[in-house]
């Protein structure tokens, strides 16, 4: 009776969602990125806009990128309902991004998104941003159990669905991958994001330089090649471009290690990559060689969501909302530390 009773639940719920055709903006600022996108009940992305802070020197100091969120979101927001030929009104939703990420600048899409709801009388939801990414990755690439292979600045994480929960199979001890790229793009004086830089550099290289590698149990970590690294360009004896390929062909193969560990794990056959670090084609290629050694099936979002950015967000906003969870302003706090395994999950079977 009860499994009766949760079907017709579920029917119900799509037939409202059916009948509703949601419309929602979805806000994302957790670190670099302010990005707005807006996506439709049907699976529809209708605007997906963005602006990233940017820096020759330095990486993101939190304050900077905060201002530059300030500036941008009145801008990036406009720009994504003109894209969508849409107005505020046509709205019916605003989610944002409610963790994990830099608390300076999570508090301006917070800010931006219970602005716009209060003003318009909006319904508001606040989501986690790494399980967004894996929900975009499902909607548009047909994915329907995969372990996610998120590899961004901040977060290195393998995340898959288990036991009613997501939860992290294996992550970075340290630094996330992207972080780590940048410190070292950095270091030799390359800027900032320096992970497409490493790359371009990378195709040069064409002898491989042994490397720390670094994966503990199912963690990876990347403080001690990073100092390897440092001293091995300040000695002069490495060509740059050597370093760079050798230092990608190392920590993908970590990476990629790892993720495979977690589907033979769980027992999923299916891998999603998810953040900026997987817009790398040659971690695309390690990926996808992996998962047809195993006969399982390699998932790769366009790179626009691959990278942080506002239509994860409103999808992911959609599947909870549409699901009954809802949330009051007062409600609606920044969570920077929230890991992916506190969140309740109402939108899945
Ligand atoms: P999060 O809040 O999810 O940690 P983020 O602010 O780090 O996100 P992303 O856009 O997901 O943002 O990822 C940015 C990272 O991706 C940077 O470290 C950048 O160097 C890296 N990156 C972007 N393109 C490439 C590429 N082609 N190869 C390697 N790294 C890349
Ligand atoms: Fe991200």
């Amino acid at each position: 009776m009860r499994g009766f009773i949760h079907i017709l639940e579920n029917v119900f719920k799509y037939l409202i969602l059916f009948l509703l055709k949601m419309i929602c903006l979805g806000i994302e600022s957790t670190a670099h990125t302010f990005g707005a996108g807006i996506v439709d009940s049907e699976k529809r992305v209708l605007a997906n806009i963005k602006d990233s802070f940017t820096t020759e020197k330095g990486g993101i100091v939190p304050a900077k990128a905060a201002d530059h969120h300030v500036e941008v979101c009145d801008k990036v927001i406009n720009e994504a309902l003109e894209t969508a030929k849409l107005s505020i009104k046509d709205i019916d939703l605003i989610s944002f991004s409610q963790a994990p990420g830099i608390g300076h600048c999570l508090r301006i899409g917070a800010f931006a998104a219970r602005s716009l709801a209060m003003f318009h009388n909006i319904p508001i939801i606040g989501v986690n941003h790494c399980i967004a990414h894996l929900s975009i990755g499902e909607m548009l690439t047909g994915a329907t159990d995969p372990v996610l292979l998120y590899a961004s600045g901040a977060n290195t994480q393998i995340i898959a669905y288990e036991g009613k929960k997501y939860r992290v199979f294996g992550e970075s001890l340290d630094m996330g991958v992207g972080n780590f790229l940048d410190s070292f793009a950095r270091y030799i004086g390359l800027g900032f994001p320096g992970g497409p830089k490493i790359y371009e550099l990378a195709l040069k290289g064409k002898k491989f330089i042994e490397l720390p590698y670094s994966v503990k149990g199912m963690d990876v970590s990347f403080g001690g090649l990073l100092t390897n690294l440092k001293q091995k360009f300040d000695s002069g004896k490495y060509r740059v471009e050597d370093l760079c390929y050798s230092l990608q062909e190392t920590v993908f193969a970590m990476l990629v290690e790892v993720s495979e560990r977690a589907m033979a794990h769980c027992g999923k056959n299916e891998l999603l990559l998810g953040g900026g670090v997987a817009c790398n084609k040659r971690l695309q290629e390690m990926a996808k060689e992996m998962c047809k050694e195993r006969s399982a099936k390699c998932f790769i979002p366009e790179n626009e969501f691959l990278v942080d950015n506002g239509a994860m967000i409103a999808w992911q906003g959609i599947l909870e909302y549409s699901a009954g969870k809802r949330m009051s302003i007062e409600e609606s706090v920044i969570l920077p530390y929230q890991r992916v395994d506190e969140v309740v999950v109402n939108w899945k079977d």
